[in-house]
């Protein structure tokens, strides 16, 4: 099974760059930078990485970001996530950043995207891997510092094809974000929205209808409303559904619970994403090995899930159908 799943060409839809941020690489860029961690090696890092919620793991994912100040930094964080994409056979990565947590802390626009689209094309050229770029506005700020991020991204639209929501879900709807998607869109950009990981399956009738978006970004909350499922089946509204990251975040209790193939079998295009892998325990193979290992995903189901994620992508038709 381990082979079959590292065989099939994947596609990755939901993934944070911030999240590839493995301990080893943020010790080295702590030192590079001269900035000390609250932690005195690596061992003590990973013993933090024991959540219980969305929000404890942001506190620590928003602290780790902290080691990132050069472009040549965004460049070696992204590289080393496009090696794994390589080794794992991801032939096509749609990559979230999220400019607010950089901004604040006086980094420039230029700066973030410079060095991440820099690994980006690379990693292009040298393997054929293809890519697209999201900024995702951090929810639990206002949208007028999600609007002014916006404007602060103008001079970098030509390398960045979407906007998408993240950070604590809970009390921060996407209704909130109404104007400020609005404006993404009619700059030319698409729409994505976390929505329905931890909050409830409302905040995806409101990603769809008030932001617009083309994909919802977890949605597995969706299943507490079966008007929502048949829209998403019929629609063929995808969810980027992330395995391990539900289980490590005690979305599910155990992956035995995971919804994804229940969701499957009901139509709706579910797709399996990898989140923040530096911090959840895993790539996208280690994913797709969780279903089989756990929920008994057949060979067909990982086959129909890879595909999936192929259609929900915003690659070219042509190359979607090379892909398929
Ligand atoms: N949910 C919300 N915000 C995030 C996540 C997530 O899974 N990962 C990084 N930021
Ligand atoms: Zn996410």
């Amino acid at each position: 099974m381990k082979q079959f799943i590292a065989a099939l060409p994947k596609v990755e839809l939901h993934l944070h760059i911030e999240g590839t941020l493995e301990p080893e690489l943020m010790f080295a860029l702590a030192k590079r930078n001269g900035i000390s961690l609250p932690y005195a090696d690596v061992a003590a890092l990973a013993t933090a990485y024991d959540f219980h919620n969305l929000q404890s793991f942001l506190d620590l994912y928003y602290q780790g970001a902290a080691v990132l100040q050069t472009e040549q930094d965004f460049f070696d964080l992204t590289w080393a996530y496009l090696v794994r994409c390589h080794e794992q056979h991801v032939v096509h990565t749609e990559v979230f950043f999220d400019p607010q947590t950089h901004l604040v802390r006086g980094i420039d626009m230029g700066t973030v995207v410079g060095g991440i689209t820099a690994a980006l094309d690379k990693a292009e050229q040298q393997w054929g891997i293809s890519s697209c770029l999201i900024l995702c506005f951090l929810r639990h700020l206002s949208e007028a510092d999600a609007l002014a991020t916006l404007e602060a991204a103008i001079p970098y639209l030509d390398k960045i094809q979407g906007v998408g929501l993240d950070s604590s879900e809970v009390g921060n709807p996407p209704s909130k974000f109404v104007q400020v998607f609005a404006r993404a869109r009619a700059l030319g950009l698409k729409a994505v929205a976390h929505a329905g990981e931890e909050g409830p399956a409302s905040y995806i009738w409101e990603a769809l209808d008030q932001l617009q978006v083309c994909r919802v970004d977890h949605g597995v909350r969706s299943t507490d409303d079966p008007r929502l499922i048949a829209r998403l089946a019929e629609e063929q509204i995808p969810l980027t559904v992330c395995p391990l990251s539900n289980t490590r975040l005690k979305v599910f209790d155990q992956m035995a619970d995971h919804s994804i193939l229940r969701l499957l079998d009901q139509d709706v295009c579910v797709t399996v994403n990898s989140d923040d892998p530096a911090y959840f325990g895993g790539y996208m193979q280690e994913n797709f090995e969780a279903l089989a290992k756990d929920l008994k995903a057949s060979k067909e189901q990982l086959r129909q899930l890879a595909l999936n994620g192929v259609q929900a992508s915003w690659m070219p038709s042509l190359r979607k159908k090379r892909l398929i």
